[in-house]
């Protein structure tokens, strides 16, 4: 932990990390709700669908080591035990029970959406009183915005084909 890191953060910082651990939980859920979806995808474009799922995981993942990175940096301690995740998350995990690609992408679709409306409220919260952690949370808001767009992008594409009887 830096003293003086922390000493210079304008807000609560236990709070601050309490939020930080929130979007761990988040980002590791995703991360499995990714990775499983592109092992199961069936249907229309599953290889796209999947490898594009697959790339997402590793970048929820990469988002999981910079929360991490940051709660140590503020002296926090990083949930220590996955049961953990499903008591602090804030989008949860929506369970792939459908292999369908569409149904696999609208699930993540929702997913991302949470995920944007999370790190923009946390942003708001953190904009004057830790740049640092601003930061972060920018960075990560760009990704979860492009990976909305990612899969409403391809989910049009389905459907186009679909209308066209491209494919069934
Ligand atoms: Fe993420
Ligand atoms: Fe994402």
């Amino acid at each position: 932990m830096g003293t003086r890191g922390r000493e210079i953060v304008g807000m609560d910082v236990d709070k601050l990390i309490g939020k930080l651990n929130a979007a761990l939980a988040d980002e590791w859920l995703a991360y499995y709700q990714y990775w499983v979806g592109a092992r199961l995808a069936k249907g229309p474009m599953r290889g796209i669908v999947s490898s594009e799922l697959n790339e997402h995981a590793g970048e929820e993942l990469e988002h999981a080591e910079i929360l991490v990175e940051r709660i140590l940096q503020l002296g926090g301690k990083p949930i220590l035990n996955p049961k953990d995740w499903f008591e602090k998350t804030n989008c949860g995990y929506d369970t792939p029970m459908d292999p369908s690609t569409m149904s696999l992408l609208e699930q993540n679709i929702k997913g991302e959406q949470c995920a944007i409306d999370v790190y923009v409220k946390l942003m708001n919260e953190v904009k004057d009183a830790d740049p640092i952690t601003y930061n972060i949370i920018v960075d990560i808001l760009e990704d979860e915005v492009q990976h909305e767009e990612d899969l409403q992008a391809i989910f049009e594409d389905i459907e186009m084909m679909k209308e066209k009887h491209i494919c069934a």
